[in-house]
Formats: structure tokens, C-alpha cells, sequence
């Protein structure tokens, strides 16, 4: 099939092509690196010896996407496109709204025109805001707290709508838990602007001398060590979920929803201590107050995507950790490292 992926040269973007390559898929990406490199998409085409055809616009250049659905004949879209930071959508709210709803909503417009009606959306568990318990199955009652997390929530609701309206669409959602790691070459992994946001980037960091010290936030938290629960997933794991759901989409299934986690919550202190295992040596840290709009437990019941996709996650935490060590020390500034 003929894949186009928006958003392919980021992070999950770039480990989905080398997975869907291997699975014989044909691969165009559509992407305008606002939040990534194009020599992500140079080292993916190194490691998978095929081409990837790239084009550098947004998905909100409506004129330009027609064109790709022109000149090329497109089986299905797996979007990621979309800016994914919590506190700069707090900040600039309209500017996600505007990337990640009118983006979406672009691209649909496109596909019903080219009657391209097969995607796959990149959803997060950030839509089940703070769940009545864990594990969190795909029933769970939705909520988000940041506009983030609504533009999250929003696409899904419009894939619903559209759906509705038109039941030749095949949809697949994909709900991630906390990706990490990298792939096994070195090549490709997490590049994040600035100071890291999330954790294991941030601990990487750490590692490799460019920060002091993880800030753990909270050590109060109803949990095994009173520091929050999340549910870490490999990123080549999540990877290879992607091509899973094409096999499902070509079965004409209509809507569906799965959750992509291993089903296993690990505490940030756990997590820590599984990264100095990894890099052999003992990491810096402190205990920090929580964080604003953190939860105690967020890990997956992955059970429907197993039953449905026949997937599941196969790497453990020790092969994230030495894998995110391996992409830092090789890679100390991401991409730009260079060669
Ligand atoms: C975060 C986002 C979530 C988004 C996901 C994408 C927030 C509140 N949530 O999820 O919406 O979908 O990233 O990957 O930003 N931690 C520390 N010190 C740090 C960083 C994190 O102690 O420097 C802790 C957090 O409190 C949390 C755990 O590590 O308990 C994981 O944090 P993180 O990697 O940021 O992921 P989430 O908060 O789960």
C-alpha cells in the first residue's frame, strides 16, 4: 500500500516509516519541521535502504496537500501531524487549535475529495484526563484538562462525526501511553527543543551531563513509592502498532479504538533507577512539588489491541532505557550532532 504520513519526520513519525517500509508499505511523508529535522528522514532511509518521497508544508497548505493526493495514489493517511506540548498549549491556545483542529479538519477535507477514506489518527491517553482507576480500558469515561489534551479529544470527536456521516471511512485511533526509547541503530530517536518536558528525555539528559538533576515531581502520590505511575511504551513497539491497524483498516472495520501501552506502570524513581542501570552510572535527583495537571496512575489495559490487532508490546523498560542511552550518547544534541 501507499502510505502518506504527516508528521513523518518527528519522533514516532520517523519509527513508524522504518516499521511500515519492513512491512513492504510505499511511504510518502508530509511535514514542515516546525518541531523536527529532515535528517530524521536522511538516517530512516539509511536504515531501511528505501526512499522516502518528502514534502516540507503543513497539512494546513490545503492547496499544496491536493497536489499530493494528485500526483500520487494514496491508500491510506496515518496522521501525526500536530503540536504536542501541555504548557505552550496553555500559553498559546489558539495556535494548537489552530495547527492541530484546522489541520485535521484540512487534511479530512482533502481525502473526502480524493475519496481517500482510510486513516489512522494519533490520539494519547491524555484523553482519559484522571481516571477513576487503572488500568484504563478504551470504555473509560473522557476528559482533558489543557488545551493540548482538547485538541486531542476534539479530533477524535470530529473522526466520530465524520464517520457518522459517512460509514465507507475506516478510522483506527490510537491511543499512546507514554512513548520512549529508540531505534537499536542509534540513528533516530527523541530530538526535543529546549529542556525536555517529559521524563525519560529528561533523565537521558541528565545521564549524558547536559542537566544537573531530574526534578521528581511529587513523592506524595497514592503509589508503590509515592512518585506517578506511567505506563512506558518502546517506540519501535508503538511503531509497528501503526502497521497493525492498516491490516485492521483493510479489513473495512468501520471505527475503532485501541489503547497502544504494555499494560505495565512503572514510578518515576523505578524509572530512574532502570535509566542507571541502563548507563551504569548513578543519576542526580531531587524531590520537587507536583506539577500542575499530573495524575498518580495512568497505565493501559492493552487487551483489545491484542484480541483485534493481534499487537502487543514486546520490549521491556531495561531495553527502552539502554536504547534511549544509546540515541543520547551518540546523538548528544540530536540531530544535530550531524553524522
Ligand atoms: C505528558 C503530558 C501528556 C502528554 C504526554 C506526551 C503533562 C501534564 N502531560 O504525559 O499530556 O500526552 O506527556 O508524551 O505534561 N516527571 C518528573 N520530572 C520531570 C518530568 C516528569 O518527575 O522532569 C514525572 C511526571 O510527574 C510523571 C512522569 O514523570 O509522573 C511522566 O511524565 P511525562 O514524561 O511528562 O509524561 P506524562 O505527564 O505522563
Amino acid at each position: 500500500m501507499t502510505i502518506l504520513v504527516t508528521g513523518g519526520a518527528g519522533y514516532i513519525g520517523s519509527h513508524t516509516i522504518i516499521e511500515l517500509h519492513k512491512a513492504n508499505h510505499e511511504v510518502i511523508v508530509v511535514d514542515d519541521l516546525s518541531n523536527s529535522s529532515k535528517e530524521s528522514l536522511k538516517r530512516v532511509e539509511e536504515i531501511s535502504g528505501k526512499q522516502v518521497k518528502f514534502y516540507n508544508f503543513s497539512v494546513l497548505n490545503k492547496d499544496k496537500l491536493k497536489g499530493i493526493f494528485k500526483t500520487n495514489k494514496i491508500d491510506t493517511v496515518i496522521h501525526f501531524a500536530a503540536f504536542k506540548a501541555v504548557g505552550e498549549s496553555v500559553a498559546f491556545p489558539l495556535k494548537y487549535y489552530h495547527n492541530n483542529i484546522s489541520g485535521t479538519v484540512t487534511l479530512l477535507e482533502v481525502m473526502s475529495e480524493f475519496n481517500v477514506k482510510n486513516i489512522v489518527f494519533s490520539s494519547s491517553a491524555t484523553v482519559y484526563g484522571d481516571p477513576a482507576r487503572v488500568p484504563i480500558d478504551e470504555s473509560f469515561a473522557l476528559s482533558v484538562t489543557n488545551p493540548y489534551g482538547r485538541t486531542k479529544l476534539m479530533m477524535e470527536e470530529i473522526l466520530q462525526d465524520v464517520y457518522r456521516a459517512d460509514n465507507k471511512w475506516n478510522i483506527v485511533i490510537l491511543r499512546y501511553f507514554n512513548p520512549v526509547g529508540a531505534h537499536k541503530s542509534g540513528r533516530i530517536g527523541e530530538d526535543p527543543n529546549g529542556i525536555p518536558n517529559n521524563l525519560m528525555p529528561f533523565i537521558s539528559q541528565v545521564a549524558v551531563g547536559k542537566l544537573k538533576e531530574l526534578a521528581v515531581f511529587g513523592d506524595d502520590y497514592n503509589t508503590v513509592d509515592g512518585t506517578g505511575v506511567r505506563d512506558y511504551i518502546h517506540v519501535v513497539d508503538l511503531a509497528y502498532g501503526h502497521v497493525s491497524a492498516l491490516k485492521k483498516i483493510t479489513d473495512n472495520s468501520g471505527l475503532n479504538i485501541y489503547n497502544l501501552g504494555t499494560g505495565k506502570g512503572y514510578s518515576v524513581l523505578e524509572t530512574l533507577h532502570a535509566f542507571e542501570a541502563a548507563c551504569g552510572k548513578k543519576l542526580k535527583y531531587k524531590v520537587a512539588p507536583r506539577r500542575a495537571g499530573d495524575i498518580a496512575s495512568c497505565y493501559a489495559l492493552p487487551d483489545k489491541a491484542k484480541r483485534e490487532l493481534d499487537w502487543q508490546a514486546t520490549r521491556n523498560m531495561e531495553e527502552m532505557c539502554i536504547d534511549a542511552w544509546r540515541w543520547q550518547t551518540n546523538n548528544p544534541e540530536g540531530y544535530k550532532s550531524g553524522k
